[in-house]
């Protein structure tokens, strides 16, 4: 989509949690558009991690910081300046969150408070998307999609952690960003966006299912399997990421129109309804493109993680025109692709990267 870039281009984009899976991509994709990238996050964790393996602490400003110092959070704002900030750093794993939900709680609650309010002493325009989940409503399991409008929630520190976040945004918006009193008193325009189960290449994250897919078939083991019965909105890490870039665009669009106004909320960019599958469905469209086994590793004991969970997209669709690119077999058979060019016939991660980006693009928004 040749406006993303047109807008993007010789932007100041603050991006936490740039070295994260999701940030790299991200990162990646706003680099290739010519924008400044000012990353504030920590260290990647994993080995390997997609951040050195596209070669980004060369090419974008890099800051490592812990969002939960308020004081250096708003020194990065202050002398960064941006146009635009998406702020995905978090704790994003469900379980780790049970073992350390104060660390999560700080991270992902006070961080994005920090972030916020570094914002209100900016004194010029800039557009604030701010990432949480799907699972930040109230999870009823039932089986229909969660509207923009349900009621936020959250069973393990996690997702309420998120869900947390949104009322966040929600109080900064009314409070300071208030966008009746845009070009007023303020001149932020921000956003919220709640995306699904991400999958791609170059998750290295331990605890999910797709990077246990790849390092188990890779070692020529059966993929163990702990909740296959519990349904997720799958989509390629693409599909949010092109989501968060057309909402950040749209926040700089006609700003005080009523339209405009209406896209200061939060946006759910899940999938089509048939991306909502099971755990089993995803691991058995992986083993068509990578032959192997999986064994069911259910455990009546486990800790308590969402069955069901879809969202409902017509309101991106509405306001934004975003919709879904790639289906569920697409996002596999991608990212399966990227993993056995990188994994098995030792290709570069930055070459496969690129090569998913340019073909998203040119898909998206047609
Ligand atoms: N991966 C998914 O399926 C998924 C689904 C829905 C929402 N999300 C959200 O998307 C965002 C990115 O997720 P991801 O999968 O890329 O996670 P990730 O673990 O790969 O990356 C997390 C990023 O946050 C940074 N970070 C963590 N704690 C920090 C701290 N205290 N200070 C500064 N930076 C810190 C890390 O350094 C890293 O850059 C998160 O907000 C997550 O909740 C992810």
């Amino acid at each position: 989509m040749s406006e993303l870039k047109t807008h993007y281009q010789d932007k100041t984009v603050l991006l936490t949690g740039h070295t994260g899976f999701k940030g790299s991509w991200m990162a990646e994709w706003l680099v290739s558009m010519g924008a400044r990238v000012v990353g504030v996050s920590l260290e990647p964790e994993s080995e390997p991690a997609l951040f050195d393996q596209l070669k980004l602490r060369d090419r974008l400003e890099h800051h490592v910081q812990d969002i939960r110092d308020a004081a250096k959070v708003a020194d990065i704002v202050k002398s960064a300046r941006p146009d635009v900030v998406f702020h995905l750093a978090a704790q994003p794993l469900v379980r780790y969150s049970y073992e350390r939900p104060i660390e999560t709680f700080d991270t992902n609650v006070m961080g994005t408070v920090h972030v916020l309010d570094a914002l209100r002493g900016l004194g010029k325009p800039c557009e604030v998307v701010v990432v949480t989940t799907d699972k930040c409503y109230e999870n009823l399991e039932v089986d229909r999609p969660y509207v923009e409008e349900d009621p936020m929630g959250g069973y393990d520190p996690y997702s309420s952690s998120k869900g947390a976040c949104e009322l966040i945004v929600s109080s900064y918006r009314r409070s300071f960003f208030h966008p009746d009193d845009f070009g007023k008193s303020h001149q932020i325009a921000l956003a919220s966006a709640r995306a699904g189960n991400v999958i791609g290449g170059g998750d290295w994250a331990l605890d999910r299912i797709v990077p246990d897919c790849m390092r188990t078939l890779s070692n020529g083991a059966p993929i163990p399997v702990r909740n296959p019965v519990a349904t997720r909105p799958w989509q390629h890490v693409l599909e949010p990421l092109g989501g968060y870039l057309l909402l950040g665009m749209k926040l700089s669009e006609d700003q005080t129109s009523e339209r405009w106004k209406s896209i200061c909320s939060g946006f759910n960019f899940g999938p089509d309804p048939e991306s909502n599958r099971s755990v089993r469905a995803l691991v058995e469209e992986v083993l068509k493109s990578w032959p192997g086994e999986w064994i069911d590793q259910s455990d009546p004991n486990a800790l308590h993680e969402a069955g069901l969970l879809n969202l409902a997209i017509e309101k991106a669709n509405r306001l934004l025109g975003w919709r879904p690119v790639w289906n569920f077999e697409s996002a596999i058979e991608g990212t399966v692709a990227w993993y056995n060019a990188v994994l098995d016939k030792n290709a570069d991660a930055l070459d496969a990267t690129r090569k998913q980006i340019t073909a998203y693009t040119e898909l998206f928004g047609k």
